[in-house]
């Protein structure tokens, strides 16, 4: 089963979407096994410190790197050197895609390492990590919301997790393409249609016309997508 481990000054903020849907059936039914670490519980500190002013000045606080090697120590022990993928949260990071979430869904155990404030002492990043990881080109106060959306992400391709396997294969992203769209009962709300397609019972023609709709949406919404061909995604 894999292993996710976080490092995390906020590990309550983590209580909701490991308790609730697919996470958490995921979870119960042994698919992964996700530990909660809190970094403070490293620090020698007597106040459970884990930042300081950082060195030439500047606003803010950077978190140091002692508590979380000393963490990662604690994870890792026993562990042959690069069996886990230790992946720093970080705007500066490489930009998550559905296909480093494909790669990173294969993987046996990863450590998601949250920063806040002004970030972490940048020796976590050369020599402790290997890997920088980030949501996108915006700043979030910590990294806990970043890792919740890697663990959501992943976790959701594991062997399992969700209800039928089918639903990963043609949504969007798992090709070069969003997903076509998607319509349920009534056939008619208020004099919108469904398209009359759908209802035929014409499986063969509603393939067709879902990978049709699929090029279309692609074109319209993400036409960068299929300029850039599944290399890119
Ligand atoms: C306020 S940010 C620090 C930003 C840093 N001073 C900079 O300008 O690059 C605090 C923490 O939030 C997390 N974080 C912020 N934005 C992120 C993003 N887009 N992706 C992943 N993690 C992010 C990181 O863990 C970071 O250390």
């Amino acid at each position: 089963m894999p292993l996710i481990d976080i490092l995390t000054i906020f590990p309550n903020m983590f209580s909701g979407i490991l308790t609730e849907s697919i996470l958490k059936r995921a979870i119960r039914a042994g698919v992964v096994k996700i530990r909660l670490h809190n970094i403070r519980d490293y620090s020698g500190d007597k106040h459970h410190k884990v930042d300081d002013k950082p060195f030439g000045g500047g606003p803010g606080m950077v978190m140091k790197i002692e508590p979380i090697y000393d963490a990662l120590q604690d994870i890792l022990k026993n562990k042959k050197k690069g069996k886990a993928r230790v992946i720093l949260l970080s705007p500066q990071g490489r930009v998550l895609t559905q296909r480093l979430v494909k790669n990173l869904s294969k993987e046996k155990h990863i450590v998601l390492i949250c920063g806040h404030y002004e970030g972490i002492d940048e020796r976590v990043r050369e020599y402790l990590a290997t890997d920088e990881i980030s949501i996108g080109d915006y700043i979030l106060t910590g990294g806990e919301l970043a890792a919740m959306v890697m663990i959501d992400s992943i976790v959701r391709l594991l062997p399992g997790a969700l209800g039928d396997k089918n639903s990963i294969k043609s949504e969007s992203f798992s090709k070069d393409t969003l997903e076509y769209p998607q319509y349920t009962r009534p056939a008619n709300f208020l004099g919108m249609q469904v398209p009359q397609i759908l209802l035929s019972g014409d499986h063969r023609a509603i393939d067709k016309w879902r990978q049709e709709q699929a090029r279309k949406n692609t074109l319209i919404k993400r036409p960068d997508l299929i300029r850039k061909g599944r290399s890119e995604l």
